[in-house]
């Protein structure tokens, strides 16, 4: 059952050479899988809306009733993404719908699945951005400014303002329950195929800039230049020693070079910091820590570097409440023992988790690996992953 549907999709946006996927939000596979998602909903008889802000639901039962359980995920991928990431989170939903009513199971509140638009921020820059829309944590207005790499705005790409947030929806889910393929090896370890989330990291993007003068490679004095490639190189250097004096986490894993000549001095670097950490002081100091240097280096390049936030989220505990009631049906039902884990990405959950009761499972990732066409999960998990879904909507949604 489970690879059955899942190979429905596997193919969609999947780049033959690599096996990695590239699933922008509101491109031409991202479309496909959407359409799929509306099949999926329509076999099973539940009904399809959609929030203005990219983000689709199909419900079993009437959300008007209000509870509702909603569990899903996201379609979109990072460039160069695994196929689990987000998508293993929907597919595990329909078929956890799928388990529960062939077991006969009375649904005593709304069942509904989610699929969230852009999560990874892999177009637009913001993650989690149809959650955040939903909730208000981001203004329609600066969510319709935003543009792609092709300078296309979101307003553009989604066909209309985005909506905002909509409290009357929030305020008929009950909870929210997000499957994800684990993004480390935490689950491995301990060899369990199923975990909870306890928490997530803080984390946020910056974009820093930095400028200099653009010149000939061949005749500019060595000593009379001023490389901004030079202090993006020592920030890069920086960030690592600063995340890992503070057992941080930073990366610098995007980058965009004017004029990206081989016989030219830049005139620009611009370059993304991706930081997180356990707690905020921790981030606070390790951001203060690479711009400090950055600024500090810039100084004696002759360059200048400035500092944007693009985006910012706060350290999320999941309800406790929740993820023992959760963790208990859970094993009652599978026989698992279910670990509680921390993670350092990012989820539609976490942001939800700000306005209702939300709990994440995790699905082993025997690597470790995702973000990279690498990424992987084994059928028996996902198996073990869907009946562990089951078991919780179960718990929350019927007699
Ligand atoms: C999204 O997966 C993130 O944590 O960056
Ligand atoms: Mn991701
Ligand atoms: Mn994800
Ligand atoms: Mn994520």
């Amino acid at each position: 059952m489970f690879r059955e549907l899942w190979d429905e999709i596997a193919p969609i946006g999947r780049d033959p050479r690599t096996g990695g996927y590239l699933r922008l939000a509101w491109t031409e596979p991202e479309r496909e899988l959407r359409e799929w998602f509306a099949a999926q909903a329509a076999r099973r008889g539940m009904p399809v809306t959609d929030d203005g802000n990219g983000n689709l639901f199909a419900w079993l039962g009437d959300p008007a009733d209000g509870g509702a359980v909603l569990t899903g995920s996201h379609f979109d991928s990072v460039p160069q993404g695994g196929g689990y990431d987000g998508p293993l989170g929907i597919v595990s939903a329909f078929l956890a719908v799928d388990t529960l009513l062939a077991r006969d199971a009375r649904p005593r509140r709304p069942i509904g699945v989610v699929a969230f638009a852009e999560e990874e921020g892999g177009r637009f820059g913001v993650p989690c951005l149809g959650s955040r829309l939903l909730t208000g944590a981001l203004d329609p207005d600066r969510a319709a400014a935003l543009v792609d790499r092709d300078g296309v705005t979101l307003a553009a790409a989604l066909g209309a303002r985005p909506a905002g947030a909509d409290p009357d929806l929030l305020g008929k889910i009950g909870a929210f329950v997000e499957l994800h393929v684990e993004q480390g090896r935490a689950l491995a370890e301990v060899d369990a195929p199923v975990g909870v989330a306890s928490a997530i990291w803080p984390h946020g993007r910056w974009r820093l800039d930095f400028t200099g003068e653009g010149n000939h490679a061949g005749t500019t004095l060595m000593a009379d230049r001023r490389d901004p490639m030079l202090t993006y190189a020592f920030t890069v250097l920086a960030a690592n020693k600063e995340a890992r004096l503070r057992g941080a986490h930073a990366t610098m894993g995007r980058v965009e070079v004017t004029p990206n000549a081989t016989n030219a001095v830049p005139s620009l670097v611009r370059g993304w910091l991706d930081a997180r950490a356990a707690d905020a002081a921790t981030l606070d100091a390790l951001l203060g820590g690479v711009t400090a240097k950055a600024r500090d280096r810039a100084g004696r390049d002759g360059t200048a570097v400035s500092v944007t936030q693009e985006s910012l989220t706060p350290v999320v505990e999941f309800d406790n409440a929740l993820r023992g009631r959760l963790g208990a049906a859970v094993a009652a039902r599978t026989g698992l023992r279910v670990p509680v884990l921390p993670t350092g990405a990012g989820h539609d959950a976490g942001v939800l988790s700000g306005h209702l009761p939300t709990a994440m499972l995790f699905v082993r990732n025997p690597t470790g690996v995702s973000h990279s066409p690498a990424e992987t999960a084994g059928d028996d998990d996902c198996v073990a992953g869907v009946e562990a879904l089951a078991a919780a909507l179960g718990e929350l949604a019927c007699d």
